[in-house]
């Protein structure tokens, strides 16, 4: 560098000094690659992932990039869901002008016929060719559930079992497959639900009441580790409520929110999840947000819950999607969408200026980049496929409890901390049990903290 050249500094502590800003700040390549053969990219092939809702797999072949990779996504006329390379094996005609059979493809180029596993049963151009006995079409397993298609894109040897979530399970819910999509990165979209405060900012002070005015308060915040990730416990003061709200992260890439729009004006023990979403990269710098909205009439007791707004491309919040409203409204009452994807396409956690605040965000990183160090030293990783089970069903840790606790006199905040850890503590010892014995027990046992503590 010469002396004609600014010299950069990586934080700024003069005024109108921009021009002396640093340049060049490198992306976090560890965690935020996606591709095989990346630290990040092998975890993320750890774990079962959304590939797209059922919907969209229909009489056509789908093009779908997942991870950076090209594939193609087609049902056979039995039903069952192929997940293939795009480019033939033959000589790379794209897949997506192929035509569905009984057991597979047929390529529209020369006809070669691909089964659902990578089996090439037929080269018709050459019928006497052994090349179908001798290679395969590169093949993804999928698995079909609830409305949305899953694949492992790991090592074939080690196919865990798709797990079961709690949220599932739950009696008289529905659950409404949708899908998003976020021209980011997948971590930042994930660091949107450790990072709680956003809400009192974003979602209330700054937008107005995107949910519940309640929302607005600044909460007493905690972090804990669960065994297949963390939560975030927030605490909020709402009038002579006490608001306990929990939120998971499942590693590496699966999140469950409590309910959207609850007030904290009465009692509630327990409500679960209002949704379970996973950060699905495309690439590096695109994401497919791919999950269930759940409904119930006593999840939408005070609610804008609305399914006939979910599905692919909406979902029934204000500030997913970057169509849903025209940009100048976006820049006037701006949502999730327009916060994360404004970080860049990749935000640059090298730059950031981290406070007491942002503690989720960082441990979830760190928890993130410590399970890519497992995964390539060849020690235990976390992930949900790997959560302890209680007859077969994941237990997880997302929701909400309200207790009448009216403010004390005396510091008040660290009685609700306090009220904070015990309902966590609870909700944590529930998770042994069968989940239907589950908000029975967190119902006595916040009963008895509550009285404990009146
Ligand atoms: S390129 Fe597919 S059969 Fe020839
Ligand atoms: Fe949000």
């Amino acid at each position: 560098m010469t002396d004609a050249m600014p010299k950069e500094v990586p934080r700024l502590k003069d005024r109108f000094a921009a021009y002396y800003r640093a340049r060049n700040v490198e992306r976090d390549h560890e965690i935020v690659q996606v591709d095989r053969g990346t630290p990040g990219g092998e975890y993320l092939r750890r774990t079962w992932q959304p590939v797209c809702l059922s919907e969209e797999v229909g009489d056509l072949p789908k093009v779908v990039r997942i991870l950076g990779e090209d594939l193609v996504v087609f049902r056979t006329r039995r039903g069952e869901v192929g997940l293939i390379e795009r480019h033939c094996s033959h000589r790379g005609a794209s897949l997506e002008y192929g035509l569905p059979t009984e057991r597979g493809i047929t390529c529209c180029y020369h006809g070669w016929h691909i089964a659902t596993d990578g089996t090439i049963l037929e080269t018709p151009n050459d019928p006497a060719s052994t090349l179908k006995d001798r290679i395969c079409h590169p093949a993804y397993p999928t698995h079909e559930f609830n409305g949305i298609v899953f694949a492992w894109m790991g090592p074939p040897e080690k196919v865990p079992t798709f797990p079961m979530l709690d949220a599932y399970v739950q009696p008289d819910v529905e659950a409404v497959p949708f899908s998003l999509y976020f021209p980011c990165n997948w971590i930042q979209v994930l660091d949107n639900t450790q990072d709680p405060t956003h809400s009192c900012f974003l979602h209330t002070r700054v937008s107005g009441a995107q949910f519940a005015v309640s929302w607005g308060e600044l909460p007493e915040l905690e972090y804990l580790r669960t065994p297949v990730g963390m939560i975030n416990l927030n605490v909020r003061r709402w009038h002579d409520k006490v608001w306990v709200r929990t939120t998971d992260v499942m590693m590496p890439n699966l999140n469950q929110t409590g309910h959207l729009w609850l007030t904290a004006e009465y009692e509630e023990t327990f409500l679960r999840t209002a949704i379970t979403r996973w950060m699905r990269p495309i690439d590096e710098t695109h994401t497919q947000m791919i999950g269930w909205r759940y409904f119930s009439p006593r999840m939408d007791r005070d609610s804008g819950a609305d399914r006939s707004e979910v599905g692919l491309g909406k979902i029934d919040f204000i500030g997913q999607t970057e169509d849903e409203r025209p940009y100048a409204e976006r820049q006037r009452v701006p949502g999730d969408f327009e916060a994360i994807a404004g970080q860049g396409a990749v935000a640059l956690n090298a730059a950031w200026n981290l406070n007491h605040g942002d503690r989720g965000v960082a441990m979830m990183r760190k928890l993130i980049r410590d399970n890519i160090e497992a995964i390539r030293s060849g020690t235990d990783h976390v992930a949900i496929e790997r959560a302890p089970t209680v007859g077969g069903i994941v237990p997880t840790y997302t929701q909400d409890t309200v207790l009448t606790l009216p403010p004390r006199q005396r510091d008040d905040r660290a009685f609700m901390r306090d009220v904070g850890a015990k309902v966590a503590e609870v909700v944590f010892a529930s998770a042994k049990l069968p989940e239907k014995e589950r908000e029975g027990f967190v119902r006595k046992s916040t009963g008895e903290i509550a009285a404990a503590v009146r």
